[in-house]
């Protein structure tokens, strides 16, 4: 799909021939802005619907503005429906209602090599705390390079298909599900539970992607980059009977409770049903697993699996204990994918520029010569810091060995010196920022570049609205990178908490180039609906660094509302030095490390960041923390345990979860906030602490039976 730009470059050099001048121009406008209008069309969905958008802003910016040209210049050609008349797929993003999926659905844990793998199994197992030489199984089963369906199906009849959305909810594309063979509409023989969700994948087979991409070039459309660009944008559309029109397949990989005690078992039920499943192979140890991820990479270079794979995943076999297991924030704890080494190809470096993060740190990025790697065209390359390119060597003009593995952001893996040309020519790393001109500083020790100037800095705060309005934060629909630049440059938004003044600026939106009434009333409720938020979503949206999903829900746990986390961090903020109360606080806090705490200190530190914060708050309603889920009827909920010496029913960090789980905050010592000390054999110096304290010491077994309550 990204060759099209090139296509464009190439119709427009075409034009100024004298053979492509003879041809009729009006004629020639009608197929190019047909053209344009599909592509446009299809990036929008990528971009507004998943999230991945497959070209730069740029190339998007000139495929827009190409149009635009044209239709000036045709008016007769403008149809009512043109992308240009539109900003992005708004309309459709409502036009697919959200579903509540039964039970959150996780992303994995990446393994790129054997012993990242083992390392995994292993920390499984140690979370298990099994007897000793227990073997654990694990099932290998091919990832196929899709994307998730979760189907929900009452007493065998399928009610609903969603997509996986923000993983809490997905979109109701249940018509256009209905329409792919694999997904059976009643389940064969049907013996289980009244409600389940069968999780799986919708992908295309390679032969008929290939049959695709040839019929749409015998019919001048642009082939798809990729099969899974292809089925995700076939399965979102509007008109149910395109969807139908393409090769879509179904494979399961995922069950709700169907009263299974293994995944196997589970997985020879579905199939039972009538749901399509992978081979799946049984390991017993790593090297089992090493190996079938070995057999699974060669039949994947032969070609025989037939479709797209990138990686094979592993889950625990025994449901009982991948119950145990559980989840982090992110992933579940019982399964991985490995994922295969990346490709490699070998381009030349047309040019280095920088670019400013949403944290202020610059990075260099190489401008390659396009080439497919793993069949995306990459245009762009990082070089992730100044030392980087002088370790590597990286000049201008170099030939380059460039990676890209998976989906992760293409990098340059060396230069091939052999093949330098005299003409290379070294990059100088800036003095000042590309984006506010303001003079860059490098941290001592450390090998990141950073602009300070923080929210003033044009560059950062498109970053950290663009951070704000996200799914995982304030989830405006919407507030895409586009219409914050154009904000921005109208002068309606300047830092975070301006977005909810913005229903004072309906007339200024109104008039904007894309925004007519709908839309501006689309954005308005959208920001509406998002000022309530709960306590960790509010902290991640201030987009400090290190302090992701799961610091913010540590954080938020531990302050429970956020003018104990205000208070705290600006008394933090008064006082550097770390052996300080608040400090040492906080870094006892379970999951939050010494440069965490240090970074909340210093956002805090900054006066106009704790200005900003105090302004939301005062326009936005932030939920306190709750366990609501959690059974409070503990003696352990809301308050501070320690754990010492070994625990011999279960291993520490399982131990963790399920204090966490029981509304304990987990320390790492104890001190006058302790509450309770669980002591298993050997007790130790901390036993002696807690006694000479008067903490309430809690044996081993009374622990075991009250968080037997949650497994
Ligand atoms: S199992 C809790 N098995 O990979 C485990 N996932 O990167 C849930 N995927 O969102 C996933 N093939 O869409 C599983 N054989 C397979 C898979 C698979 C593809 C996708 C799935 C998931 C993503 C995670």
């Amino acid at each position: 799909m990204v060759c099209e730009v090139s296509y464009i470059t190439k119709l427009m050099n075409d034009r100024d021939t004298k053979t492509k001048r003879a041809l009729d121009a009006e004629e020639k406008a009608e197929q190019e802005i047909r053209y344009l209008s599909d592509q446009i069309s299809e990036h929008d969905v990528l971009y507004y619907q998943f999230d991945s958008p497959s070209i730069s802003d740029e190339e998007y910016d000139l495929l827009r503005a190409r149009l635009r040209d044209l239709e000036m210049r045709f008016p007769k050609l403008k149809s009512q429906d043109s992308p240009s008349q539109r900003v992005g797929h708004l309309a459709s993003d409502s036009a697919f209602k959200k579903i509540k999926h039964l039970k959150p659905v996780f992303s994995l844990d990446n393994a790129f090599s054997d012993e990242q793998a083992s390392a995994f199994i292993e920390k499984s197992a140690r979370f298990l705390n099994l007897e000793k030489n227990t073997p654990i199984e694990w099932i290998a089963d091919p990832k196929i390079d899709g994307l998730a369906m979760v189907l929900r199906y009452v007493n065998g009849e399928l009610i609903s298909a969603a997509t996986r959305g923000n993983g809490e909810e997905g979109e109701d594309v249940t018509k256009n599900a209905k329409t792919i063979c694999d997904i059976p509409n009643s389940l064969i023989n049907y013996d289980g539970p009244s409600e389940i969700e069968i999780r799986g994948e919708v992908y295309i087979m390679e032969a008929d992607f290939q049959k695709m991409n040839a019929d749409r070039k015998k019919e001048d459309l642009v082939p798809f980059a990729n099969s899974r660009n292809c089925a995700s944008g076939s399965l979102r559309q509007l008109d149910d009977t395109i969807t139908a029109s393409r090769p879509l397949r179904f494979l399961g990989y995922g069950f709700t409770d169907i009263g299974e005690k293994s995944y196997e078992d589970g997985m020879k039920r579905l199939a039972s049903w009538g749901i399509p499943v992978q081979l799946s192979l049984r390991c017993r140890s790593v090297d089992d697993v090493i190996k079938s991820f070995r057999y699974f990479s060669s039949l994947r270079e032969k070609n025989r699996i037939g479709y797209a794979i990138d990686g094979v995943v592993y889950k625990i076999n025994n449901l009982e204990w991948q119950k145990r297991l559980g989840s982090s924030a992110r992933a579940p704890r019982f399964a991985f994918a490995y994922k295969f080494r990346s490709e490699e190809q070998i381009t030349t470096i047309e040019d280095i520029s920088v670019q400013v993060g949403r944290t202020g740190v610059i990075t260099p990025v190489a401008h390659v010569d396009p080439v497919l790697v793993g069949g995306v065209v990459v245009r762009r390359a990082s070089l992730h810091n100044e030392d980087e390119i002088s370790r590597k060597d990286v000049r201008i003009g170099d030939k380059v060995v460039l990676r890209r593995a998976g989906d992760v952001i293409p990098k340059i893996e060396s230069v091939i010196e052999s093949m330098r040309n005299s003409s290379s020519k070294p990059f100088n790393f800036p003095n000042l920022c590309p984006s506010c001109g303001s003079e860059l500083f490098r941290e001592p020790s450390k090998s990141a570049v950073k602009c300070i100037n923080s929210f003033a800095c044009p560059a950062q705060s498109i970053w950290k609205i663009r951070h704000f309005t996200s799914k995982q934060a304030f989830n405006i629909a919407g507030m895409g990178e586009q219409t914050i630049k154009t904000f921005i440059n109208f002068g309606l938004i300047r830092l975070v908490d301006d977005i909810f003044d913005l229903h004072q600026k309906r007339n200024q939106i109104e008039q904007l180039d894309g925004f007519g009434k709908k839309a501006t009333t689309n954005l308005l409720t959208a920001i509406e609906n998002s000022r309530e938020i709960s306590l960790d979503r509010f902290i991640f949206s201030l987009g400090i660094p290190e302090i992701g999903e799961s610091a913010s829900k540590e954080l938020a746990k531990h302050y429970l509302s956020i003018d104990n986390l205000v208070s705290a961090a600006c008394a933090l903020s008064s006082s550097y030095d770390p052996a300080i109360t608040p400090f040492s606080d906080l870094t006892n806090i379970d999951g939050i490390g010494s440069s965490t705490a240090t970074q909340l200190r210093d956002f805090f530190s900054f006066r106009d960041n704790e200005c900003l914060v105090r302004s939301l708050i005062s326009k936005v309603k932030v939920a306190p923390f709750s366990h609501e889920k959690i059974k409070n009827s503990s003696q352990f909920f809301g308050k501070t345990i320690v754990f010492t010496g070994r625990l011999e029913t279960m291993s520490r960090s399982e131990a963790k979860s399920i204090a966490e789980k029981l509304g304990a905050k987990v320390m790492n010592s104890v001190s006058s906030k302790t509450d309770f000390l669980i002591v298993g054999k050997g007790g130790g110096s901390k036993l002696e602490e807690a006694e000479y304290m008067g903490v309430q010491c809690v044996s081993e077994s009374e622990w075991a039976r009250q968080s037997s309550m949650l497994i």
